[in-house]
């Protein structure tokens, strides 16, 4: 080995002697103050931690984890026992199921009264949807040592290579999946999807996408298992299925995607879905919806010719849908109080708003050359 090669291993070993020592004297503090280390871990497991958090787990008594964690921790522990991490004689910490959180309370007060060192290995960033803010509510803040690992979210980007700083985000875990619907209104251009797999999982986020009429505007990426060997990433077209092994630990990256070309001979003569309307980006989602939209248009009775007003338009997707049906008719939308002020040639759509400008609306793709 190159000295310069040498030179940098030996930094990097020696940093990382400094940040398992700090860990160690940290986890002796806790025993004497009796601290619970809650230590954040991918699907990998304790395998993927990094040295001073292995270190921790190494001199734990007691460790809680969800139980696909805590079934690989006894093989792990005899591999750090094979390789002289841990003495021979060292016996496994007690394990304790975390899947049911406030299960572990009582036993965790109990852990703590008595200087026990205790690790609680979750996913990802704890306290980012996870068990932290339950542990704050039951654990002085003095008691508690957070070790974030990147969050799924985080992981779920960087595999699919794309920045998430525009991302929204929302845990649909113990909770009705209505808020997605309300989420995916703000046609966000990137929305990361904690699932609940008591919840329908993935197929639930599916149906909303499909309800919603934005499966053609959405990528949709299906994670899981991330930093497990066995990890699987892939995107799925809208006619491909949910695999039927798909793991319960997963989450559904929804990524805007520009429109196809649209050709209106395909298109049904109304009723078309949302997606298909511009949106205005200060209001996204502000627009009548297809269903209403349908109802309203059944119930006008459109003429043949004639004018029709909109009045509060949003998108304009009634005056658009309007025209499709009926081409000699004229139609004009208006923003603000009512009152007509302006007024689309045949077959075209013109706004005003209540300041006088004349501003675009139209189809997500153009179809009204
Ligand atoms: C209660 S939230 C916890 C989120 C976690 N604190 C984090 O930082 O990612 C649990 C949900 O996050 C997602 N999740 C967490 N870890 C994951 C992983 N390794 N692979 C895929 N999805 C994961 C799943 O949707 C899972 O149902």
């Amino acid at each position: 080995m190159a000295p310069v090669e040498a030179d940098a291993l030996s930094e990097r070993v020696l940093s990382e002697q400094v940040l398992i020592e700090r860990a160690l004297s940290e986890q002796r503090l806790a025993s004497a103050g009796a601290v619970l280390h809650v230590i954040g871990t991918d699907a990998g497991g304790a395998a993927s931690l990094m040295a001073p958090a292995q270190a921790l787990l190494r001199q734990a008594s007691l460790v809680l984890a969800p139980r696909r964690l805590l079934s690989e921790l006894p093989c792990w522990w005899q591999a750090e026992q094979a390789v002289g991490r841990i003495p021979p004689s060292e016996p496994c910490p007690d394990l304790l199921a975390s899947d049911r959180p406030e299960q572990i309370l009582d036993p965790l007060q109990r852990a703590l009264a008595e200087g026990r060192a205790a690790v609680l290995l979750a996913s990802g960033d704890p306290l980012w949807f996870g068990i932290g803010r339950l542990l704050l509510q039951h654990f002085r803040p003095d008691q508690l040592r957070f070790h974030p690992a990147p969050s799924s979210l985080q992981l779920a980007f960087a595999r699919i290579g794309r920045p998430w700083q525009d991302a929204a985000w929302i845990s649909l875990h113990g909770r009705d999946p209505e808020p997605l619907a309300a989420a995916l209104q703000k046609r966000p251009p990137a929305l990361a999807v904690l699932t609940d797999p008591g919840r329908g999982g993935a197929e639930a986020v599916r149906q909303i996408l499909r309800a919603a009429g934005l499966e053609a505007a959405y990528g949709f990426w299906l994670c899981e298992r991330l930093g497990h060997p066995a990890e699987r990433v892939q995107r799925l077209a809208p006619v491909v299925a949910i695999p039927a092994d798909c793991d319960p630990l997963h989450l559904v990256l929804l990524i805007a995607e520009a429109p196809p070309p649209l050709d209106p001979e395909i298109l049904p003569p109304f009723g078309l879905d949302d997606g298909l309307f511009l949106q205005h980006e200060d209001r996204p989602g502000l627009m009548t919806k297809r269903e209403v939209r349908i109802q309203l248009l059944a119930d006008l009775q459109l003429p043949a010719a004639g004018v029709l007003w909109d009045v509060g338009a949003g998108v304009g997707s009634v005056g658009l849908e309007a025209l499709r049906l009926r081409p000699r008719l004229q139609a004009g939308r208006r923003q603000g109080q009512t009152g007509p002020q302006g007024v689309g040639a045949s077959a075209k759509a013109v706004e005003q708003g209540s300041h006088g400008a004349a501003q675009p609306w139209g189809m997500a793709t153009p179809m009204w050359a």
